[in-house]
């Protein structure tokens, strides 16, 4: 199992990530790190506990906060997309312990970075203000692990928050472009490829009435704001952009790649330049395999 670590802003599409990692045998999920990107920080740290409430994955990955706004900018949430509190609005979750967190973001990334090297996969579903900040504290440890997957960008197709950029990168593009100068071992997952995992609603609703019961309602409640999407072959329903990370985390032949040479722009442009290339990119993706394997994995050990 791959020792794994999940820097996340939950959000629906993030919420169904970490859900397929626990389902996910390849992956050993040791944390959560938050930060703020389609929500605030502490409602970002909040989700990630329900979610984990909601799957009770054992052993259970421990959830560190991470940075409340942007490097430099003001910070942008996503209400719209994800609901008020980035779940759908749907109410009805477990009260809130007093203390949700126990750890900062930072520590955790680089002692799992020191401890794991090589072994560590580092997946990136939010602005990476997190990973920049780890970076500023010590590079060579995160320069040292296996693959830093990140869900962001848009390279060759329009963006979803610009014409040109796609949310993550956008949200904290100084982040960005520290982490894509800083010689890591990346692996990015932009629109070109989430755009074609477009899950539709009755794909959804015919795998959880093949395990009924209080989580599968759960799913299929929180999930019901995001199913308006329309994806690159014109159907309509929820794109499964961080789901996508994970699922290339644990398998990369779902994907097809494209070594590249990115630059990030002043508003989150992901930029194709010519030069060596600092990181891989999904270009195409085997949706049908991708699609079956997210709605098997999804959390089955509680539902
Ligand atoms: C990304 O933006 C967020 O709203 C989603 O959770 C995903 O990480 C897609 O552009
Ligand atoms: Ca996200």
């Amino acid at each position: 199992m791959t020792p794994t670590i999940i820097d996340t802003d939950p959000g629906i599409d993030d919420a169904l990530a970490l859900l397929f990692a626990w389902g996910s045998p390849e992956l050993e999920v040791e944390a959560l790190t938050t930060v703020a990107g389609n929500v605030p920080l502490a409602l970002a740290t909040v989700n990630a506990w329900r979610v984990r409430e909601l799957c009770r994955p054992a052993p259970a990955p421990v959830i560190a906060e991470g940075a409340a706004a942007p490097l430099r900018r003001p910070l942008r949430t996503a209400a719209d997309y994800h609901g008020q509190d980035g779940l759908g609005d749907i109410g009805g979750w477990p009260e809130t312990p007093e203390r949700v967190a126990s750890g900062q973001a930072v520590d955790v990334m680089i002692d799992a970075a020191r401890r794991h090297r090589r072994r560590l996969v580092l997946i990136a579903i939010g602005p990476l203000t997190n990973v920049a900040l780890a970076l500023e504290r010590d590079a060579e440890a995160l320069r040292a692990i296996g693959r830093l997957v990140i869900m962001g960008g848009a390279v060759d197709v329009p963006g979803n928050v610009t014409p040109d950029a796609e949310f993550n990168i956008h949200v904290d593009p100084d982040a960005a472009r520290r982490v894509f100068e800083a010689g890591l071992p990346i692996d990015l997952v932009p629109l070109d490829a989430t755009r074609q995992a477009i899950l539709r609603r009755e794909e959804l609703s015919e795998a959880l009435a093949r395990t009924p019961g209080p989580v599968a309602e759960r799913i299929a409640a929180f999930t019901a704001f995001g199913f308006r999407e329309r994806g690159a072959d014109g159907t309509t329903g929820l794109t499964l952009h961080d789901p996508l990370a994970v699922g290339v985390a644990a398998d990369p032949t779902l994907a097809t790649w494209d070594r590249v040479r990115l630059i990030i722009g002043a508003d989150g442009e992901t930029r194709r330049r010519a030069g060596a290339p600092n990181c891989r990119v999904a270009v195409g993706l085997d949706r049908a395999r991708f699609v079956q394997r997210f709605l098997e994995r999804l959390c089955p050990r509680s539902a």
